[in-house]
């Protein structure tokens, strides 16, 4: 679809005599709109290869040309877009040559000398095969994300046998418990076993469960009724509720109050919950899927999460090692966000050097895979060539401390409540971070929405903070909703 005034094709023609090069530019112009031109290959080439040049549709190159060939040309467009149609115009139609040109991609031939418009019907038939692929392509890569599994990239056997767990459970209903650090990889498997289960054409809802305060967190599962608390001025469905037949992932869900918990695990036992100020239990058929990276039996010890809850989450659990431990994943994370940076900014890059790689591979990854694709971004914005080189590669000095010899702090001996220990810390990273809550989040390792709301449940205030009780920072837009938590009226 295209609206009045708008070229139909962007197409570039390569031709060093000026005279025939015009007279097709003429033509091509009247009839789709855009038409660039060049008159010897390597002007043609870098053209091509210039990022701030949208590929074209079709390319239209004759085969002899001063300073390179049209095989040159036929090459670069094709790397720069598979999409683009090429069609080579030959005077001496060598049959080595035009099988060369059609075993690199060329859609077609124009025997030279050529009537206008013979060249329009080949114009024409070229844009409409190029529309095609382009649209099988678009179908193709859609399906598959779909299904979620051309989005877990990774050689390791750990990683392979997470993988093949979640597919053979993904068509039951059983509850998934997902476990790793941050950034291995949770929310992928979660969405790779609604994408391969009989519910996959049905919502598949996320709740943060970290991300809001108790009464919130609620309001978000379960909904509210009008006037359920001040404010509640409308009904409003919660996620069960909209993952109705779906899948509902609990995300971060060792964070969960104790109340939440109890409402949680009726859900799980009863297939019941009630609105928030509602008095009629409702039904769903929700397939749920937790995620966590805290260690919920450490949490059932200290009496942070009920014992009961864990056994109904942790009927199949799928464990995602971190990144460190599955070394054979780095190198094919790197090539996957390489190739995925190089196309997203434009700057063709072909690969590391051995060196680079073995940083990468040398790194502990305490942010995983998270982590991995911020730095091959940043290696791809800071290289100048076709190739990643060590130096590119900025990694921060601090090297995780292995588990066991971890940081311990000298506490009293009369004891000290575990809340005044995340307070004490949490304000110090905050005065470290002159109160900028984005760095504070960063150098305590936890996401800002995380930060935010442990500032909020602790009450902790700054003058450089426009609305204490609110979003203090600039982090506008998040999807937490109202900011006060609701008393339950
Ligand atoms: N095997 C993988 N292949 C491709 N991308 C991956 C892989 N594992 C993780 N990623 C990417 O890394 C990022 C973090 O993954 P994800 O959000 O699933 O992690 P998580 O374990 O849920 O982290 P958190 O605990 O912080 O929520 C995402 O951009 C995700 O697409
Ligand atoms: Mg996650």
């Amino acid at each position: 679809m295209t609206a009045p005034g708008e070229p139909r094709a962007r197409m570039l023609v390569v031709e060093d005599n000026a005279s025939l090069r015009g007279g097709i530019a003429r033509a091509l112009q009247a009839r789709w709109g855009s038409v660039d031109q060049e008159s010897s290959a390597g002007r043609a080439v870098e053209r091509l290869g210039d990022p701030g040049v949208q590929p074209y549709d079709l390319v239209l190159t004759d085969l002899r040309l001063p300073g390179g060939d049209g095989l040159d040309v036929l090459r670069a467009a094709r790397d720069r877009d598979a999409r683009t149609a090429v069609l080579m115009m030959t005077a001496y139609g060598t049959i080595g040559t035009a099988v060369r040109a059609m075993q690199l991609g060329a859609f077609d031939l124009v025997q030279k000398p050529f009537e206008l418009e013979e060249l329009e019907v080949r114009v024409e038939k070229a844009l409409e095969h190029a529309r095609l692929v382009g649209e099988v392509a678009t179908l193709r890569d859609e399906r598959a994300s779909r299904l979620g599994v051309d989005r877990i990239i990774g050689e390791s056997a750990e990683l392979e046998a997470a993988i093949d767990l979640a597919r053979r459970v993904a068509p039951t209903r059983s509850t998934i418990l997902v476990t790793g650090e941050t950034g291995t990889g949770k929310e992928l498997i979660a969405a790779l076993v609604h994408a391969l289960s009989p519910r996959a054409n049905a919502p598949f809802v996320k709740v943060n469960c970290a991300a809001l305060p108790e009464t919130l967190l609620e309001s978000e599962l379960f909904g509210h009724e009008r006037g359920a608390f001040t404010g509640a001025d409308r009904t409003r469905i919660g996620r069960f509720e909209q993952a109705d037949r779906g899948t509902l992932l609990l995300d971060e869900v060792g964070d969960m109050s104790p109340v939440t918990q109890a409402k949680v695990l009726r859900v799980l036992q009863d297939g019941e919950f009630n609105r928030l100020g509602g008095t009629r239990a409702l039904r769903c058929d929700v397939r749920i899927v937790a995620a966590t990276n805290r260690e919920l039996e450490e949490a059932i010890q200290s009496g942070d999460f009920r014992e009961d809850l864990y056994f109904r989450l942790n009927v199949i659990r799928i464990h995602l090692p971190p990144l460190r431990e599955r070394p054979a994943d780095v190198a094919a994370l790197a090539r996957h966000f390489l190739a995925e940076f190089a196309r997203e900014l434009g700057r063709p890059r072909t690969g590391f050097s051995d060196a680079a790689l073995a940083r990468l591979q040398a790194h502990a990854w305490p942010g995983n895979v998270r982590e991995l694709r911020n730095a091959i971004e940043r290696a791809v914005l800071l290289s100048d060539g076709p190739r990643i080189e060590v130096d590119n590669v900025a990694l921060p000095e601090r090297r995780s401390r292995p588990r066991g010899e971890e940081w311990r702090p000298e506490l009293p001996a009369e004891g000290l409540p575990l809340e005044q220990v995340e307070r004490a810390v949490l304000l110090e990273a905050l005065r470290r971070s002159a109160w900028v809550q984005k760095d504070a989040a960063a150098f305590l390792g936890v996401s800002r929405r995380k930060l935010n709301y442990m500032i909020r449940r602790m009450g902790i205030t700054h003058p450089t903070w426009r609305r204490n009780r609110g979003k203090p920072e600039d982090e506008g837009g998040g999807e937490a909703g109202p900011v006060e938590p609701p008393g339950i009226g």
